[in-house]
């Protein structure tokens, strides 16, 4: 007889996972939104240096790294919720929050992780679609906020589909939600962005708003993605100990404590690599359409290019593939027809340029 699982499990959609990283160095890696620079020296320095001290447990009030966090952001150390990623602090609001009968608002497309949510809790998912430019349409996701919504995503530059909304209609929206549904603004891109402006520009609304959390990670700016760092500056106390009640205590190793405190003081360096990755973006968006696809004021550190009427998603993410370029099919994002593409060092966006030219050219 096979174990007998709890129900939950058959409702909870699998995670789009990439491959590849078992490919090598020949090819570029398109597909999973990471920064193409490594870790600072610097930054791998201070992580080696607390290997060893691993026989004891980590501290479990991850007093520097959230004191650090605290005096760059201004937000208190009580209100700031750390976690295995910033992954981890979203499933766990979702524990903390949903429940069956409850409902949970989000647009869609957006970050793959969303629909995990209702499926584990019970929960109703409403799924509001993005407008025709692929942006969230806040005015759209208010008219479903009901008496039972206990939470509200806003992915903002949106995953899959890079676009940002600007904050004043963040705040239009905030003022008219009531303050007892927890809104989560996943701010994982915000450093790229252009429309929202720089990581200090929604601080503003938090300080306004106490039902809202701002949601980032050191996975992307910062070049942390396998050290697995994420935190939330929260318009409260109480999201931060609701979170950490449903989580084991010890969810953040040390050598990825250590790397995201040493990772923060050095933000010239971070603010030089935006900057290029940005001249790389633009310099993707504006040659792309020559090629007849279609592509999304991006805000992020990728693209979302929607492909000509006929062309087959799936034959050019193979066709890519073949040449040396992963990127991610729409289809598996939520939107067929498309593709998301990080954007890379320079020589790898010109190779995902060419390649997608000849594979458009049919050659
Ligand atoms: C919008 C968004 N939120 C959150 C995450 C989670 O990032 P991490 O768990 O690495 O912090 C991602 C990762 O791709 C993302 O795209």
């Amino acid at each position: 007889m096979p174990i007998e699982f709890a129900q939950r499990i058959r409702r909870i959609p699998s995670y789009p996972l990439a491959t590849g990283y078992d490919l090598g160095a020949d090819v570029a890696m398109l597909a999973s939104n990471e920064s193409c620079f490594g870790p600072l020296p610097e930054v791998v320095q201070a992580a080696q240096a607390v290997l060893s001290g691993t026989n004891r447990y980590p501290d479990p009030s991850y007093a520097t790294l959230r004191r650090a966090l605290a005096e760059r952001y201004g937000v208190p150390a009580d209100r700031i919720a750390l976690g295995n990623g910033s992954c981890d602090i979203l499933l766990a609001a979702g524990e903390a929050l949903l429940e069956p009968g409850a409902e949970l608002v989000y647009a869609w497309p957006a970050f793959s992780v969303y629909p995990h949510l209702a499926a584990a809790s019970g929960a109703r998912a409403i799924e509001v679609p993005l407008d025709g430019e692929d942006r969230h349409d806040l005015d759209a996701m208010l008219q479903e906020v009901t008496v039972a919504t206990r939470l509200v995503l806003i992915c903002n530059p949106n995953n899959p589909t890079s676009t940002a909304v600007g904050l004043d209609r963040v705040q239009a929206f905030l003022d008219e939600v009531p303050a007892h549904v927890c809104v989560i603004l996943d701010e994982a891109y915000i450093e790229f962005s252009l429309t929202a402006g720089d990581p200090f520009a929604s601080l503003e609304l938090l300080r306004r708003h106490p039902n809202l959390v701002l949601l980032r990670t050191f996975s992307k700016v910062y070049g942390l993605a396998a050290l697995r760092v994420g935190y939330a500056l929260c318009g409260s106390e109480e999201f931060r100990i609701a979170v950490d009640q449903v989580r084991q205590p010890f969810y953040l190793g040390v050598a990825a404590q250590a790397a995201a405190v040493e990772a923060l003081r050095h933000q010239d360096e971070v603010e030089r690599r935006v900057g290029q990755t940005i001249a790389e973006r633009l310099a993707l968006v504006d040659a792309l359409p020559s090629l007849g696809v279609w592509v999304a004021e991006s805000d992020a550190n990728f693209v979302w290019v929607r492909l000509p009427e006929g062309v087959d998603e799936s034959d050019v993410v193979s066709g890519l593939a073949a040449r040396g370029v992963l990127v991610r099919a729409g289809a598996s994002l939520g939107r067929e027809g498309a593709l998301r593409v990080t954007v890379g060092t320079a020589k790898e966006n010109a190779r995902f340029a060419e390649a997608l030219a000849a594979l458009l050219r049919g050659a």
